[in-house]
């Protein structure tokens, strides 16, 4: 009996350690993706005050600006960051990242910009 509850134990301990480890780099390779690709226009802070923003004649949004971030979609997020600004009839300076990130990745980074803003569609 007693080796059966070990291993039981054992194998609830791995499955959690699994599920951890599945999650952990999601959200890991999304805050480091924004670092690499967002920052220089939406800031370090993601608050749209990157490096390139004195030039740019449309700003950048404030993804920490939950009034503003709460307005739009999941859907329309990822449009957004897939397709560019065109997509949503916003600025072309938005780029479009559909060739250098995966589906799953643009999903990572909604989640993340969701985080960031505390806040979801409609709240
Ligand atoms: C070259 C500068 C630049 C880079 C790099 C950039 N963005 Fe943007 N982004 C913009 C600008 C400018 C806007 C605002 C467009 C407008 O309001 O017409 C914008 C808007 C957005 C919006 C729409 C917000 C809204 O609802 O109004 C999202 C979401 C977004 N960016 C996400 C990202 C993500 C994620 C990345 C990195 C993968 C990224 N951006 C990289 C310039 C940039």
């Amino acid at each position: 009996m007693k080796i059966i509850k070990v291993i039981v134990t054992e194998l609830c301990v791995a499955s959690l350690l699994l599920v951890w480890s599945m999650e952990a780099p999601a959200v890991e390779k999304a805050a480091d993706n924004y670092r690499t690709y967002c920052t220089q226009c939406h800031g370090l802070q993601g608050n749209g005050k990157g490096i390139n923003v004195r030039d740019m004649s449309v700003q950048p949004r404030d993804h920490s600006d939950a009034q503003e971030m709460s307005a739009r979609s999941d859907d329309d997020i990822f449009k957004v960051i897939k397709e560019g600004g065109v997509a949503i009839n916003k600025s072309v300076l938005m780029p479009p990242w559909g060739d250098v990130l995966s589906d799953e990745e643009i999903h990572g980074l909604v989640a993340h910009l969701r985080e960031m803003c505390q806040c979801s569609y409609g709240k």
